[in-house]
C-alpha cells in the first residue's frame, strides 16, 4: 500500500479485516517495524478518535509521531495556484506540504469540505495538493468526501460481531441532525460496503429521506430505500448517520426527529447492533437507550479505530 484515501487502496477486504484481527490481538507484534520512522499528523479540523487512535497505532509499530493542528497553530494556508497572496493568507500549501515531507515518513491529513460549493469539495483539490506537494505516503484522516479508517473499522467491527450463518444484513440510515455536516461518512461507508457486499461480505441497504440520495459514484450496488421502517426489517447492524444534501449541496432539509432510531424501530430488525462514528448528539440522531443498551457497539467501534489505523501504516511502512 503507498497511500489511503479510499476503499480503491485495497483488494482484498477480508484479509485486510484478518490483518487488522491479528494486530488487535497482538498489538505489539511489529514494534520494531517502525523504529526510527516519523508519521505527521495534519488537521485541519477538530478531532478524539482518529488523533488518538492513529497515535497509538503508529506507537505500537514503534515510530513517532508529530501533530500539527493547522487549524489553531499553523499559518493560515493558502491554496489556489496563480494568486497574488495580498489577503489573509500567509503561506502556500506547495512550501507548508513540501517542508512537513522533509520532516516525516508517511503523512496523514485530516480537511473537511466547505459544504458550500460541491464541485470544488468534491474534486478533492486540496488533498491532492497536499499529496502531490509532500512526496511521501500519505493516509486520509477524513478528507472532503470520505473517511476511510472509519470505514475500514467499521467492516472490522461488523465482521468481528457477525454471529448470522449467512451474510449479515447492514443497514445505513440517515438521522437528524441541527448542524449541516459533511457527506464523507455516509459516502465511504457505502463504498467500502458495497465492495463488501461484491466480495461476498455483507448484504447492503441504505435507507434516507427523500433529497437525501448520495453521489451515485459510492451507492453502486446498494439497495436504496426511502421508507426508514421497511430498510430496518430483519437488519443484523444499523449504522446511524447524518448527512446534510448532496442535491442541494449542504442544505439541511428536514427538521423533527421522525427519522431518529429509538428501540421501538429496531423491534422490526434482527435484534439489531447499533453502530456510529462518533461524536453523536444524544436523542437527536440516535435514542440513549440504544446507545446505552447492549446492542450498542459504539465503544468498540471507536476502540477497533486502533487496528485500523495500525495496519494500515504497517501495509505503508512494509512497503517503504
Ligand atoms: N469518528 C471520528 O472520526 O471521530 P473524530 O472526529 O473525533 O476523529
Amino acid at each position: 500500500m503507498k497511500n489511503f484515501f479510499s476503499v480503491a487502496d485495497v483488494d482484498d477486504l477480508s484479509a485486510l479485516v484478518k490483518e487488522a484481527l491479528a494486530l488487535k490481538a497482538t498489538p505489539n507484534a511489529h514494534r520494531t517495524l517502525g523504529q526510527h520512522k516519523m508519521l505527521g499528523l495534519v488537521f485541519l479540523n477538530p478531532s478524539l478518535r482518529t488523533r488518538l487512535s492513529t497515535q497509538k497505532a503508529a506507537m505500537n509499530l514503534g515510530m513517532d509521531v508529530m501533530v500539527m493542528n493547522m487549524d489553531k497553530d499553523g499559518w493560515a494556508l493558502e491554496t489556489r495556484d496563480g494568486v497574488v497572496m495580498d489577503g489573509t493568507t500567509v503561506e502556500h500549501i506547495r512550501e507548508a506540504a513540501a517542508v512537513m515531507g522533509t520532516y516525516c515518513d508517511i503523512l496523514g491529513l485530516r480537511s473537511f469540505p466547505g459544504l458550500k460549493d460541491r464541485k470544488e469539495d468534491y474534486s478533492e483539490d486540496l488533498f491532492n495538493k497536499f499529496s502531490t506537494y509532500c512526496k511521501k505516503p500519505l493516509i486520509s484522516l477524513e478528507s472532503a468526501t470520505r473517511h476511510p479508517l472509519q470505514s475500514l473499522t467499521d467492516l472490522i467491527t461488523i465482521l468481528e460481531n457477525t454471529t448470522v450463518a449467512s451474510k449479515p444484513k447492514v443497514v445505513l440510515t440517515w438521522a437528524p441532525h441541527v448542524k449541516a455536516l459533511p457527506q464523507a461518512v455516509p459516502n465511504s461507508f457505502a463504498e467500502w460496503m458495497c465492495k463488501a457486499q461484491q466480495q461476498g461480505l455483507v448484504d447492503f441497504t441504505i435507507t434516507h429521506p427523500e433529497g437525501y440520495e448520495l453521489d451515485e459514484h459510492f451507492t453502486k450496488g446498494a439497495t436504496i430505500i426511502t421508507n426508514q421502517q421497511e430498510a430496518l426489517k430483519n437488519a443484523d447492524f444499523v449504522y446511524v448517520k447524518n448527512w446534510s444534501s448532496y442535491q442541494e449541496y449542504g442544505k439541511i432539509l428536514i427538521t423533527g426527529r421522525d427519522w431518529m432510531p429509538t428501540p421501538e424501530k429496531l423491534k422490526a430488525t434482527n435484534k439489531a447492533k447499533i453502530m456510529h462514528c462518533l461524536p453523536v448528539r444524544r436523542d437527536l440522531e440516535l435514542a440513549s437507550a440504544l446507545l446505552d443498551g447492549p446492542d450498542s457497539l459504539v465503544i468498540q467501534e471507536a476502540g477497533n479505530r486502533v487496528w485500523a489505523a495500525q495496519v494500515v501504516l504497517k501495509r505503508i511502512l512494509s512497503n517503504l
